[in-house]
């Protein structure tokens, strides 16, 4: 990248060996200024990228400047020049918002090396700003997070659906966001002002399924001491959300289906037919065709809820997402753990952008969680992210050969493997000799000797090979 930089100084000399400093070394273009009046305003007409200012001016000093420019641009990085090495000022600097401060004279290298850096940090700034800006214009629907355009087309559909009574099935593996969506479409719908009820059906044990979903009278069974509501009674006028409805079984599949088609259930032990008024969403991880054809779930429930199919694509399929839901969760978290943490550095994005992905969207929010508990500074970097696949393997086939074994066998394997490696190291150098071995790796003879005989090896086969060689 090549950017703009304004140098202020009032000693002109140093304006002309800054400017060719810069023009020389670097691809930037610097714009020279010995007025501090004149360079506010040169701040104000046109784009810099970096400020270079003196510390010690007649008539404006350093850091009032320094307050002017940010005041102007709080996105500059200023870099302070002070001839006086005086720590306090320049720390003081710092506090006010200063990128970095140099002390004269100081040499070419140290000053293209700080150039280097306050651009660079200029560059993840615009970045983040530009992400920051993105993710305010992506949130607007329930915090669903993503500009790719099967996102913006899952938005899409929500937006047209939320408003109407049809029930909505959402497929999509785990961790791809499922249980958001429900929430969008009650967000979004005319019953937000009413609860959304959800039933995670693969919690609950069978045996309460059905008086957790419907309610019991008193007596309807042991210890069923007084009538109890149900969450359907519950969800009444709102949206009933039936997660994991793949793990229903055949039985409560049915119950299901006849609360779908008449609104209508009964409270455990109750003659009384009640009626409710119910907006239903539900969701699965499971394919629920495959499930019909192993006759596990009724094709007439499956039709009843596929009214509206909202299917989520694994994020491997929309990698593009990543950055901006690694900056949503990093906001997230920051706020959370109270850490002021405001970028992602390069490195961590492109490590981030590297994985996998198994548990989707779920995934990332973890590692972004765990990242910015170990993150230390403003920035989250490669080393917070602790990513399994990011560490090499102590040799290439290190972790085939203790795959499966217990900690006691692989470390006993991996001690022989070391004595073995070593030893015939060892016996090459010294010509299969083993006194003059045991003088090279500063061990005994007669301990040589034992863990040879130990790990099978015979010096003799290192002394024919010489000879042979010979
Ligand atoms: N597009 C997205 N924008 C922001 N956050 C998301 C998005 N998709 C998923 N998440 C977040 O990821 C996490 C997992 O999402 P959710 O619980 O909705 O997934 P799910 O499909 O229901 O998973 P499971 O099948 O495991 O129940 C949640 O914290 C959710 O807020
Ligand atoms: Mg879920």
């Amino acid at each position: 990248m090549s950017g703009r930089i304004l140098i202020i100084d009032d000693e002109k000399d140093m304006l002309v060996l800054l400017g060719r400093i810069i023009s020389d070394g670097t691809e930037h273009e610097p714009v020279t200024e010995a007025s501090a009046f004149k360079a506010l305003e040169l701040l104000r007409e046109r784009h810099f990228d970096l400020v270079i200012t003196d510390l010690k001016m007649p008539k404006v000093d350093g850091i009032k400047l320094l307050e002017q420019v940010t005041k102007i641009n709080p996105d500059i990085s200023v870099v302070i020049m002070t001839a006086y090495a005086t720590i306090e000022t320049a720390v003081e600097a710092i506090q006010k918002g200063a990128y970095d401060y140099i002390t004269k004279p100081f040499r070419r290298e140290r000053i293209l090396l700080t150039i280097d850096k306050a651009m660079k940090w200029q560059e993840i700034v615009k970045e983040n700003k530009t992400l920051r800006q993105a993710l305010a214009g992506k949130t607007n629907l329930s915090g669903l997070v993503g500009s790719t355009p099967e996102l913006k087309e899952i938005s899409q559909r929500i937006k047209q659906v939320a408003p109407t009574m049809a029930t909505v099935l959402i497929t999509g593996h785990s961790g791809t966001g499922k249980e958001l969506i429900a929430k969008a479409i009650h967000e979004n719908s005319l019953r937000s002002s009413k609860k959304m009820v959800t039933v995670n059906c693969a919690a609950i044990p069978e045996q309460v399924i059905e008086s957790e979903l419907f309610g019991h009278v008193k007596g309807a069974f042991t210890g069923a001491w007084k009538d109890k509501k149900g969450l359907v009674e519950e969800a009444h006028g709102g949206t009933l959300f039936l997660d994991e409805i793949g793990d229903l079984s055949l039985h409560m599949q049915m119950k299901i289906l006849r609360l779908l088609q008449e609104g209508e259930h009964k409270a455990v032990g109750s003659l009384v037919t009640e009626k409710t008024d119910l907006r239903f969403i539900a969701a699965t991880n499971q394919n629920l065709k495959t499930a019909i054809k192993e006759k596990r779930f009724r094709e007439d429930l499956y039709y009843r809820l596929n009214v509206i199919h909202i299917e989520l694509p694994p994020l491997n399929e929309r990698k593009k997402d990543i950055p901006l839901l690694s900056y949503h969760f990093l906001k997230k978290f920051a706020r959370a753990n109270q850490k002021d943490i405001r970028t992602i550095s390069p490195e961590a994005m492109q490590t981030i952008l590297s994985q996998d992905f198994p548990g989707n969207v779920r995934e990332l929010e973890n590692i972004i969680e765990r990242a910015v508990i170990f993150c230390r500074t403003d920035t989250l970097e490669k080393r917070d992210l602790y990513l399994d696949n990011e560490r090499e393997p102590l040799y290439p086939d290190f972790n085939e050969d203790v795959n499966g074994l217990d900690f006691k066998t692989a470390k006993e394997k991996m001690i022989r493997k070391f004595y073995r490696e070593y030893i015939q190291t060892l016996l090459k150098k010294s010509n299969g000799n083993v006194s003059r071995a045991a003088e090279i790796g500063g061990i005994q003879r007669q301990y040589l000797h034992r863990l040879m005989k130990e790990t099978d090896i015979d010096a003799v086969d290192f002394r024919n090979k010489f000879e042979k060689e010979v």
